[in-house]
């Protein structure tokens, strides 16, 4: 399922083999929270900005509209007509960011109120993969528990010790449910989530643990929480070892460009990121001088498009002096095009990367995306 093509220090440039195509690493996972793209960004523009796998969380769509309702109009690929890979985030990180009900974690699970109607919900690893089977990703994530970042030493243990038992869990009822005969996608993959905030023998020590289940993939979570990119950086060192190197690699929820490249380097194979989409509908939008913002009046009589050579939607078509007004009338239109520009960004770079990898020209390839990121900053 996945094959490693080719290492460059730690790097990894890979493939994975999924009923829904071939995804090529590294990757950025473009995120459609609720089914959707922030932005009105359709799936036929998540095609044309180069995006091949999208990113929806089961805790939203178990909300609204229902996970149910989703199964019975044939599962998530159908509902939004996307046809390529998808991957559901398993709902913990969002049940824990969302509806702050720390306290409410037994063993069996999580209770909290709905962030919609405050309806109580009770989601523990059986619900979550459920929930993802009728949803019918490509690739489900287990359910997890990000600890708070000041967690202290004893609540992280106890926590990741607790989201090691739940992996198990979630393994049995992925199995089970694959071979039900009413499955949508009988053959939905499931990747484990390493925790152990900043405390590197935690992590290496969970690493070393899920390994031994052979699951399809394993996760990064619980960093770019507010720790530095140093404290990040350094965890990736540590526990990327310790997980298969025959197996993808993901990165949850980061970050910036410059994290990528950063990562990339450690050994990751997937990312995704709320950023370039929010940052789009802020008008702030990437170069790869850096970050610029058109709400500047700097821009008002600029004829240019966002990024010179870049063969995106709007920089095809349209003026930073058109776009920056299009944004202060309060036109969607203004935000839509930052959001496919971003999004056009985010993955080109990560073609850019895969290419550099082929030509075993990585480290220069980093050491000249930053550099220019610089001038402008991120
Ligand atoms: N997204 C970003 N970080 C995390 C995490 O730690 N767990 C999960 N499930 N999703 C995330
Ligand atoms: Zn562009």
């Amino acid at each position: 399922m996945y094959k490693l093509i080719k290492k460059q220090g730690n790097a990894k440039r890979g493939e994975y083999r999924t009923p829904h195509g071939t995804i090529q690493t590294p990757v950025f996972m473009n995120v459609g929270t609720a089914a959707a793209i922030k932005g009105a960004v359709s799936s036929m523009d998540l095609k044309e900005i180069g995006c091949q796998v999208e990113l929806s969380n089961t805790y939203h769509l178990h909300v609204r509209p229902g996970d149910e309702i989703i199964y019975q109009l044939g599962g998530l690929h159908r509902f939004m007509n996307w046809d390529r890979p998808i991957l559901t985030d398993s709902g913990g990180f969002q049940v824990f960011s969302l509806t702050s009900l720390r306290g409410k974690i037994r063993e069996e699970g999580v209770t909290f109120s709905s962030h919609i109607d405050g309806r109580k919900i009770f989601m523990g690893p059986e619900e979550s993969m459920r929930i993802q089977s009728h949803l019918a990703s490509t690739i489900a994530m287990a359910f997890d528990e990000c600890p708070p970042s000041k967690a202290d030493r004893r609540y992280i243990e106890d926590s990741v010790s607790r989201t090691a038992r739940w992996l198990v869990r979630c393994k049995e009822e992925m199995d089970r449910l694959n071979r039900l005969e009413e499955t949508l996608n009988p053959n939905q993959r499931l990747f484990g989530i390493n925790q152990g905030g900043v405390l590197e023998d935690v992590r290496i020590e969970h690493a070393k643990r899920i390994a031994e289940l052979d699951l399809d993939g394993y996760a990064i979570g619980g960093l770019a929480v507010g720790e530095t990119h140093a404290e990040m950086y350094h965890i990736l060192e540590e526990t990327v070892p310790h997980l298969p190197v025959d197996k993808p690699t993901y990165l949850m929820g980061v970050g910036t460009p410059a994290n990528i490249l950063e990562a990339v380097d450690r050994g990751v194979d997937f990312f995704d990121c709320v950023l370039p989409a929010r940052n789009g509908r802020h008008g702030h939008v990437y170069t790869r001088r850096g970050k610029i913002n058109l709400w500047n009046a700097q821009y008002q009589l600029d004829t240019q498009p966002i990024e010179e050579g870049c063969r995106c939607p709007a920089c095809r078509a349209y003026s930073r002096a058109y776009i920056r007004h299009l944004l202060k009338a309060k036109e969607m239109l203004g935000m839509r095009l930052c959001v496919l520009h971003n999004l056009y960004f985010y993955n080109t770079m990560m073609q850019e990367i895969r290419d550099a990898l082929d030509e075993d020209r990585y480290p220069a390839y980093k050491r000249q995306a930053l550099a220019g990121f610089e001038e402008l900053g991120l």
